[in-house]
């Protein structure tokens, strides 16, 4: 059984004032098993971050199942919910002041979410230390994030969102703000603590290169999981030829097909030896009328 089970998810934002509703998830289906290290790759506005929102309880879903260990993220109550951000998933955010207090030093940031679960201050300062050494930041401990490089600033981030144990390490865009090589150093980082710590891990990203390195590379677009795919063979983004079919027989091709096609809105499925064929029918020379005379 995976570790996380996705269905049906669909997300409508709706604002009171205008009365607008904007779907931005449409019907999401996605498997995580336990310890893996996945990315979600998709455009801007595709959905990536509202994912990861409902994904760390800090949005509510319209509709749909999601089931993460053994607790089903959908029948949460408010309180469920606060208590499952607080003890169960760690987060790390592009914007680094979203992840770290600017006025304290790393460590006392490190020791904040472990405050929260009352854990006592022997133990905190302890495991403080551990997590900032295993992101190679120990020298400089008492620093605050203002003195940092980006990459350090982030790397603080990630020994911050570890601090209180989690089982689900979510990330949104970590290396948006960082030059390729430090970007590189920080998903590092993230590997060997997702090995060492086993820890199950999604990052949101919109760069290939990123989403080379974690272990299954997930598409989406228009709010739908449009692809996925192991990513140790993938050599550009067009590699990733398997699509998702979901329950209902929906499937859907990657954009870069879309747009070598002639996509019409209807297409031939039909069923051979070799496998399912889908054709478009030719579109058939228009009749020119002749003109009474
Ligand atoms: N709070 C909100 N209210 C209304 N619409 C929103 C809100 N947040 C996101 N959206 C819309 O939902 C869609 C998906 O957004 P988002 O999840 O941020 O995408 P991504 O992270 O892939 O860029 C977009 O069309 C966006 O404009
Ligand atoms: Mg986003």
């Amino acid at each position: 059984m995976s570790f996380i089970e996705i269905r049906d998810l669909m997300k409508i934002y709706q604002t009171k004032e205008t009365n607008v509703r904007v779907p931005a998830l449409r019907g999401i289906e996605l498997d995580v098993n336990e310890g893996e290290f996945i990315s979600i790759i998709g455009p801007s506005g595709s959905g990536k971050t509202t994912l990861l929102l409902v994904l760390a309880g800090m949005t509510t879903p319209s509709a749909g199942q999601i089931r993460i260990g053994d607790v089903r993220l959908d029948q949460f109550s408010e309180e469920d919910r606060s208590m499952y951000r607080r003890h169960k998933v760690g987060t790390l955010w592009q914007i680094p002041n979203r992840n770290l207090i600017w006025e304290i030093s790393i460590l006392e940031n490190v020791e904040i979410p472990m405050r929260l679960l009352g854990i006592p201050r022997e133990e905190r300062v302890k495991r403080a230390h551990e997590l900032l050494s295993e992101v190679s930041l120990d020298h400089r401990i008492h620093h605050k994030p203002s003195q940092l490089s980006g990459g350090e600033v982030q790397r603080a981030g990630l020994a911050c969102a570890l601090a209180h144990q989690p089982y689900l390490l979510l990330a949104d865009e970590p290396t948006g703000e960082l030059d390729s090589k430090t970007a590189g150093e920080l998903l590092r980082y993230f590997q060997h603590l997702n090995e060492t710590h086993g820890i199950t891990a999604i990052m949101v990203t919109h760069d290939f290169d990123v989403a080379k390195s974690t272990d299954k590379l997930i598409q989406i677009v228009d709010g739908r999981i449009s692809g996925f795919s192991r990513t140790q063979d993938l050599k550009t983004i067009r590699d990733v030829h398997k699509v998702y079919l979901d329950s209902y027989g929906n499937i859907q091709l990657p954009r870069y097909l879309l747009e070598t096609l002639e996509v019409q809105k209807e297409v031939l499925v039909e069923e051979k030896d070799e496998g399912i064929l889908l054709s478009q029918e030719k579109e058939k020379p228009k009749k020119t009328k002749n003109k009474k005379t």
